[in-house]
């Protein structure tokens, strides 16, 4: 039998958590679809506003699904055996080069954990995905936000922000939320400037999507001697967010490390086999891509057309200065468009919106120029 015993009045929680916990925000989930539905009575809305694969997972990955729901009674892999060892051929790295994470967040968080004690630093863009200060500010350490460049990463000034304390630089290319990347000879001189102790995380989450020749995948950098980690993740083009599977490349004594401290079964069974599906299904890697560098020159054109600033993007999003983004947000909620808002990467006047089928993007762009008429 459990009895209940009333908390003392006195115990204030928060008091027993360190100082950094006690300061930290949690994360600001998006709208579920559903939610909207049902708030505004609404149906058949849209959501362009999680960077998801309008065109949904990979039907290889939705067939061996189906195949593995008869071992569900079975611990995953805890190794990931077949997965890392399709990924370390298509590479070119030892298998044990390799980590999953339950989603490229946790291998994040991984390695804020393993790297980072009480008054280390970590150096990341002020306006960059914003888990990386979340992870670090966990830890006991110290953010050091380093302000963007024209909606870029300045590498320079991250570079130069590197104290004797700073233990980890995390980088997103393309960035999130702006979409932008920084090319290979700023990565090159970048890499060159930073000390050798610094761990470099080069998080290539919408690498798939770049089609720009001075791009520079950070895995071609592996195998340098350097102590880099690139993440790669298959929420985006492989359309399989929902699954929560992504991994790290990096040198083997790195991999070693984060393999001590992370879950024995951090990803599931159903995300293994259906990444190592997703990887083979080249065509809808490919139709997904075409989808979205038409899509991006279709909302960019149109964003121009209705006199809206936006960031030139090479990932599957597009940063839209819309003025009154609150009210342009809720006026869009209204009509059943879901985008995010982007007061929490202190953009006020932004709204970041994902590529979407063309029919999708066509019905954002209809219902943004009818909302941006009624302001007027
Ligand atoms: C830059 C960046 N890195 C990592 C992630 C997280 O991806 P995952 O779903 O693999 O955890 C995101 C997701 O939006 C992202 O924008």
């Amino acid at each position: 039998m459990s009895v209940r015993v009333p908390r003392d009045e006195a115990i204030d929680v928060r008091d027993l958590v360190p100082e950094w916990i006690q300061r930290l925000a949690a994360y600001p989930p998006g709208m579920p679809l559903e939610e909207l539905e049902r708030e505004y009575g609404i149906t058949g809305s849209i959501k362009l506003a999680s960077n998801e694969n309008p065109f949904g997972p990979s039907p290889r990955a939705l067939a061996a699904i189906t195949d593995a729901l008869g071992s569900l009674h079975r611990y995953p892999d805890g190794s990931g055996f077949y997965l890392r060892r399709a990924l370390a051929g298509r590479i070119g790295v030892p298998a044990d080069a390799i980590i999953l994470g339950n989603g490229s967040n946790d291998i994040i968080e991984l390695t804020a954990r393993a790297f980072l004690r009480e008054g280390d630093e970590a150096v990341m863009a002020d306006q960059a995905f914003v888990i990386y200060q979340m992870v670090v500010q966990a830890t006991g350490a110290v953010p050091r936000p380093v302000p963007l460049r024209n909606y870029t990463h300045d590498l320079e000034a991250i570079a130069r922000a590197i104290t004797p304390a700073t233990k980890l630089v995390f980088l997103a290319n393309p960035n999130n939320p702006t979409g932008t990347i920084y090319k290979r000879d700023e990565w090159e001189d970048f890499l060159a400037a930073v000390p050798p102790q610094v761990l470099v995380v080069a998080d290539d989450a919408y690498a798939d999507y770049v089609e720009d020749a001075d791009y520079p995948d950070s895995l071609a950098y592996q195998r340098r001697g350097r102590l880099l980690l690139t993440l790669r993740t298959f929420s985006k083009i492989h359309g399989l967010a929902a699954l929560r599977i992504g991994y790290g490349v990096g040198p083997l004594d790195v991999v070693a490390l984060l393999n001590r401290i992370r879950q024995p079964f951090n990803v599931n069974a159903l995300a293994q086999v259906a990444a190592l599906a997703a990887l083979d299904d080249a065509e809808h890697v490919a139709r997904t891509r075409a989808n979205n560098r038409e899509g991006l020159a279709f909302l960019r054109a149109a964003c121009e057309r209705l006199g809206r600033p936006s960031v030139p993007s090479w990932a599957n999003f597009l940063l839209i200065d819309v003025g009154d983004a609150t009210r342009v947000y809720d006026a869009l909620l209204r009509r059943g468009v879901i985008v995010r808002p982007m007061d929490v990467y202190n953009f006020p006047r932004h709204l970041r919106v994902t590529v979407g089928t063309p029919a999708e993007n066509e019905r954002f762009v209809t219902s943004l120029e009818a909302v941006l008429g009624e302001s007027r």
